[in-house]
C-alpha cells in the first residue's frame, strides 16, 4: 500500500485514447472545404480513399461506410441475401454489432470461448461447432491481436466454410506477416475515435471477391442497382425489370450507410501515419506486459503479429480484492479504462443476447467470464508517454 501512494503521488492523466485526430488532418478538411462548391457527399474522396486503403491491406475491393458496425450490418446483410439462412460462428468477446449484425440477418449465432492467449475465438472449438448449417464463421481479432491459425484456415476451407474477419480492433495486425483482413472472404474495419485511426465515425469492408464487392456497394446505397460498377450487373437489373426507371432499381431491402467527403478526407490524412503509429504502439504493448508482475496479471499474450491500440490488463486469477484495489489504484492516477475490455465482456450476459439464446448460456464459457470480471483495456496511443507505462507498472505490481 505504501508503495501505490508515492505512485499515485502523480496524476498521469491517460484517457483511452489522445489526438487521434491531429492539426494535420484538421488543416486537409480546411483545405478541401476552401473549394468554392465542394461536393460533401460520397465522392471523389471516398473513392480515392478507398483505393488507397485496398493498397494498404492488400485487397481488390474496398467500400467505404458511415461505422463499423455498419460494415457489419452489410457484410451479414448481403451474405444473408446471396447464400440464404443458416448459422454464423461468433465470439463471446466482441462489440454487440457483430452479434446484432447476424440476428439482424436472420442468422442463427453460435458462440464459441476465447482463446486466453490472443482474446479471439478458441479456433478448436470453431472447428467443433460447424455443422452442415453454418453459413460462415465470424471471427473478430480482439484488441489487435490475431485470432487466426493454419490449422483454423485449413479446416475452413477443407470445408468450404467463409470466414468473415472482425478488424475493427486490430489495423495492421498480421498472420505470418500478412496483414489481418485479408484472410477471410470479406472483412470489416471501423475508424472510430479510440481505434488504430479515425475518420471521427467510419468502417469499411473489403473483399477480393468482385460479385460480393457489386453487392456490398449497392447495400451501402439503398440496394439501388446502379451503385454497381459492372455494366453486366446493371444491364441484367435493367433487362429483367424493363418496367423500371434504371436509376431507381432496388436489388436488396437495404440501407444507407455512406460517409461523406469529410471522413474520407480525414481518412486519406490519417493513413498516411498509421504504420509510424502502430510502430510505436508495438513497442508500448512490449514495454506494458515486460513490466506487469506475471503472478498477479496475464502476460503470456500471443504477440505474433499483433498490433494494438490498448493495453490488455487481466488478473491470473479470480480475486475480487485485487480487481478492487486495481480499479481504485487506476482512478486514483486518473487512468481510463475500461471493464470486460473493448466489447465489456461476455456478450451473453448482455440483455440482447439473453432474450435469444437464454438466460444461462453464458455459464458456458469459462474464459471470456474470466475477462468479463477480471479484465480491463487501458489506452495506447501514439503520444502516450513512454515513463508512464512504467509508472502504471510500479503502481500495479506491489496491490
Ligand atoms: C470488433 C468491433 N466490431 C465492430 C465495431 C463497431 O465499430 P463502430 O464503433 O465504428 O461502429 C467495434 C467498435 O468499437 C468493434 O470493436
Amino acid at each position: 500500500m505504501q508503495t501505490q501512494s508515492v505512485a499515485t503521488a502523480r496524476n498521469l492523466n491517460w484517457p483511452l485514447m489522445h489526438n487521434n485526430i491531429t492539426r494535420a488532418d484538421l488543416d486537409a478538411v480546411i483545405e478541401f472545404l476552401k473549394q468554392d462548391n465542394p461536393i460533401l457527399t460520397q465522392s471523389v474522396n471516398v473513392r480515392a480513399f478507398e483505393k488507397e486503403w485496398c493498397e494498404w491491406l492488400g485487397v481488390k475491393y474496398s467500400v467505404f461506410v458511415n461505422s463499423g458496425a455498419s460494415a457489419n450490418l452489410i457484410t451479414l446483410g448481403a451474405m444473408r441475401e446471396l447464400y440464404g439462412p443458416g448459422e454464423v460462428i461468433v465470439p463471446t468477446l466482441t462489440w454487440v454489432s457483430d452479434i446484432a449484425s447476424v440476428l439482424q440477418a436472420g442468422f442463427k449465432p453460435v458462440f464459441v470461448d476465447i482463446n486466453p492467449r490472443t482474446l479471439c475465438m478458441d479456433n478448436e472449438e470453431v472447428l467443433r461447432k460447424i455443422t452442415p448449417s453454418t453459413k460462415a464463421v465470424f471471427l473478430t481479432h480482439v484488441l489487435g491481436y490475431n485470432g487466426l491459425s493454419q490449422r483454423l484456415l485449413d479446416e475452413l476451407k477443407a470445408r468450404n466454410v467463409p470466414l468473415i474477419e472482425d478488424v475493427c480492433e486490430s489495423h495492421g495486425a498480421t498472420f505470418k506477416g500478412r496483414k489481418l483482413g485479408n484472410f477471410g472472404s470479406v472483412s470489416n474495419f471501423s475508424y472510430y475515435y479510440a481505434h488504430h485511426m479515425s475518420t471521427i465515425e467510419g468502417g469499411m469492408v473489403c473483399t477480393n471477391d468482385q460479385s460480393f464487392y457489386e453487392a456490398i456497394r449497392m447495400f451501402r446505397s439503398h440496394g439501388m442497382v446502379r451503385e454497381a460498377t459492372s455494366d453486366q450487373v446493371r444491364n441484367s437489373y435493367k433487362e429483367k425489370h424493363p418496367d423500371l426507371n434504371p436509376d431507381f432499381i432496388f436489388a436488396y431491402p437495404a440501407y444507407n450507410v455512406r460517409s461523406t467527403e469529410i471522413n474520407a478526407v480525414i481518412g486519406r490524412s490519417q493513413l498516411k501515419r498509421l504504420d509510424a503509429n502502430n510502430e510505436i504502439r508495438r513497442r508500448n504493448l512490449k514495454l506494458f506486459l515486460d513490466g506487469l508482475d506475471s503472478t498477479k496479471y496475464r502476460t503470456d499474450f500471443d504477440l505474433e503479429g499483433s498490433c494494438n491500440y490498448a493495453f490488455t490488463l487481466i488478473l491470473q486469477r479470480p480475486d475480487t480484492a485485487l480487481r478492487d484495489k486495481v480499479e481504485r489504484a487506476m482512478r486514483q492516477a486518473g487512468v481510463e479504462f475500461r471493464r470486460g475490455t473493448a466489447g465489456g465482456g461476455n456478450q451473453l450476459r448482455q440483455p440482447y443476447a439473453r432474450k435469444y439464446v437464454g438466460d444461462r448460456e453464458f455459464e458456458k464459457y469459462p474464459n471470456v467470464d474470466h475477462v468479463h470480471f477480471y479484465g480491463y483495456y487501458i489506452g495506447n496511443y501514439p503520444d502516450l508517454e513512454t515513463e508512464k507505462i512504467g509508472e502504471l507498472c510500479r503502481l500495479l505490481n506491489p496491490l
